[in-house]
């Protein structure tokens, strides 16, 4: 039996992105997301236009996709409530976010320096993302203060350990454990379930 409701949000489980991008001060800003899609080679970020991450971007046009695995959930959770932006948008004030400098030192994270874009890498996240952006459109109704940004990313930096040992240019998604959000909470996957087709021919 199923029921019609109205959830607030639509978070139906998906990986978590720490976006880095750089500050009009030449610092960096780290930002937590996770409504993003892959198609190819392009990334499409859903972001609020009231944050510090959307004005960097639209500025300067450059980020890294920082994907988490399971193990840094607690360094992700130290920058829920957290924002670049100062001062602190009237409604982030009112749910208890604060305006945080250094998200990299709020967070245990270390940062490395990337290769094609001025945003640097987190050292800790297994997967690392270069990108340019390459289009920025507004979703939704005005008052959602919400935008789709299209991205290419130019560069992939994946940890060793995660890579299949015979086919090197590979990922082994048995060796992978993204950080998942799934109605505002985090979880990591479990074991592969089925065989798969698609995988068989590609
Ligand atoms: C796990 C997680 C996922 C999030 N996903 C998104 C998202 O997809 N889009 C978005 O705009 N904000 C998302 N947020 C909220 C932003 O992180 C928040 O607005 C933050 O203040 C943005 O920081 P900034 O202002 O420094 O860019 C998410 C937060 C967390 C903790």
């Amino acid at each position: 039996m199923h029921k019609t409701v109205s959830p607030k949000i639509l978070y139906l489980g998906t990986p978590v992105v720490l976006i880095s991008t750089m500050n009009d001060d030449g610092s960096v800003n780290l930002a937590p997301m996770s409504s993003a899609w892959w198609l190819d080679q392009t990334g499409v970020l859903g972001l609020g236009t009231r944050g510090q991450t959307f004005a960097n971007l639209k500025r300067e046009h450059e980020c890294v996709l920082n994907l988490p695995s399971v193990e840094q959930v607690a360094a992700v959770d130290r920058l829920a409530l957290t924002t670049g932006s100062d001062p602190v948008p009237d409604y982030k004030v009112a749910m208890g976010f604060r305006h945080v400098r250094n998200k990299f030192e709020e967070a245990g994270l270390t940062a490395s320096p990337s290769d094609l874009v001025r945003p640097p890498r987190v050292t800790q996240c297994p997967v690392q993302l270069e990108a340019m952006v390459k289009s920025i459109h507004s979703v939704g109704a005005r008052e959602d203060y919400s935008a789709s940004i299209e991205v290419e990313v130019v560069r992939v930096h994946i940890d060793e350990e995660l890579l299949d040992p015979e086919s090197r240019h590979h990922v082994s998604p048995d060796r992978w454990r993204p950080l998942i959000m799934s109605f505002l909470k985090f979880y990591g996957l479990g074991d592969q379930v089925h065989g798969s087709r698609l995988a068989e021919v590609y």
